[in-house]
C-alpha cells in the first residue's frame, strides 16, 4: 500500500530535501532544508549537512565551535509558526479546535477561505487525507503564492487533494456537495449564502474570527439565513507550564487571545430551524441593536423583547 502523500517526510533516518529543526542549548529554534555538501552556520560555528544526513532524528550535532543542537524533524505546529508569512497564520491550538470540532474527517470534501499563509490548508489536507477534496480560495495574489510554497514544502510538492483558487469565495465558489466549509477572513457573514449553497445537508460551517463585533454579526447571519442551524460559539485558552524542581507552576505568560470559533449546520432544504424557546436578555436586542443587520427574531419578537426590557427597567421617582 502506498503512504499518504508527505507521510514518507516525516519519518526514518534524515534525507536530502528534509527539514530539520535545530535546538539551541537555549532552547531555541532555528529550521533549515537538509542539502548534501552544505554547510549550516551558526554564531558559533558550523557543521556540514552530510553529519545529519541518513542519521536518526533526535541526533545531537556539534559546531566547530563545539556547541551542541539537537536535530529533530519540526512537528507541524513548529512548522506553521516558522514558515515564511503573508497573513497571519491560525494557531496551533485553534488548528486543532478546527479539526476536532468541525469534524474534518479522512475523505471529507472541505472549502476554506481565505488561505493566507496556508496553515490551516496544511493541517486540512492532512486531515482530509488523499481521498479527500481541498478547495482553497484566496482574493490575494501574493497570498496565495505563498501559502502554495509553504504547502508544497511541508508535503515535499503538490498535494492531490488540494486546489487554490485566487478570487473572493462569494464570486468564485463552485464546488458542491460539500462536507464542511471553513471561513477564516474579516467577513465571513459576506460567504453564508455561497457556503449554504455548497453544504450538503447536515454539512457544517465553522468559522474563526479575531473580534466580539464580527462574531455577533456572523452569528446574526446564520439566524438570519435560515438554512442553518443555530449557532455555537466558544474561544481556547492554552496555559504552558515552567516544570523545575519544585518550581512547577503556569508559565507567566501565555498567548492571551487569538479568536473565536463559531460553528452551525446545515439543515435540509426547505426545513426551517426551530425557532429558540429561550426569551432574548433583556436588552440584547436593545436601542443599540441595529435592526438593519440580520436576525432571527422577527420584528415582533423584538418590540417585544424591548418592552420586557423598558418593563423590568426600575423607574426612579424624582421630586
Ligand atoms: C487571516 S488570513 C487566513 C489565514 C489562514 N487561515 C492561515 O492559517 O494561514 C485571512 C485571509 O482571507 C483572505 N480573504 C478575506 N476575504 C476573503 C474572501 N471573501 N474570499 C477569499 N479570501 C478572502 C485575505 O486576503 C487573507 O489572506
Amino acid at each position: 500500500m502506498s503512504e499518504p502523500t508527505g507521510a514518507t517526510r516525516r519519518r526514518g533516518p534524515f534525507k536530502v530535501g528534509d527539514q530539520v529543526q535545530l535546538t539551541d542549548p537555549k532552547g531555541r529554534h532555528y529550521t533549515f532544508t537538509l542539502e548534501a555538501g552544505k554547510n549550516y552556520h551558526t554564531h558559533k560555528g558550523a557543521f556540514p549537512h552530510d553529519e545529519l544526513i541518513g542519521a536518526p532524528e533526535g541526533t545531537v550535532v556539534r559546531t566547530t565551535g563545539n556547541v551542541p543542537y539537537l536535530a529533530l524533524r519540526p512537528l507541524l505546529p513548529d512548522y506553521v509558526l516558522s514558515m515564511p508569512r503573508g497573513a497571519a497564520v491560525i494557531y496551533p491550538k485553534d488548528a486543532g479546535q478546527i479539526l476536532a470540532m468541525a469534524d474534518i474527517f479522512a475523505g471529507a470534501r472541505v472549502v476554506e477561505a481565505g488561505v493566507g499563509s496556508g496553515a490551516l490548508s496544511t493541517y486540512l489536507l492532512r486531515a482530509v487525507g488523499d481521498t479527500g477534496t481541498l478547495a482553497s480560495y484566496e482574493r490575494r495574489q501574493d497570498f496565495a503564492d505563498i501559502a502554495r510554497g509553504n504547502v508544497e514544502r511541508y508535503f515535499g510538492g503538490p498535494h492531490p487533494a488540494w486546489k487554490l483558487t485566487v478570487g473572493d469565495l462569494q464570486d468564485n465558489l463552485v464546488e458542491t456537495d460539500v462536507d464542511r466549509v471553513i471561513l477564516d477572513m474579516l467577513a465571513p457573514w459576506e460567504c453564508l449564502d455561497v457556503a449554504a449553497k455548497a453544504l450538503v445537508p447536515g454539512g457544517l460551517v465553522c468559522c474563526y474570527v479575531a473580534t466580539t463585533t464580527q462574531m455577533s454579526r456572523t452569528v446574526e447571519a446564520l439566524r438570519e439565513h435560515g438554512a442553518y442551524t443555530e449557532p455555537q460559539a466558544w474561544e481556547t485558552m492554552v496555559r504552558t507550564w515552567h516544570l523545575e524542581g519544585l518550581a512547577v507552576r503556569p508559565d507567566h505568560r501565555m498567548i492571551g487571545h487569538t479568536g473565536f470559533l463559531l460553528t452551525a449546520r446545515r439543515m435540509a432544504d426547505g426545513v426551517e430551524p426551530p425557532l429558540r424557546q429561550r426569551r432574548p436578555a433583556k436588552g440584547a436586542y436593545g436601542e443599540d441593536f441595529d435592526n438593519d443587520k440580520p436576525t432571527q427574531l422577527s420584528l415582533a419578537e423584538r418590540a417585544a423583547a424591548r418592552a420586557a426590557a423598558k418593563a423590568a427597567t426600575p423607574v426612579i421617582e424624582q421630586d
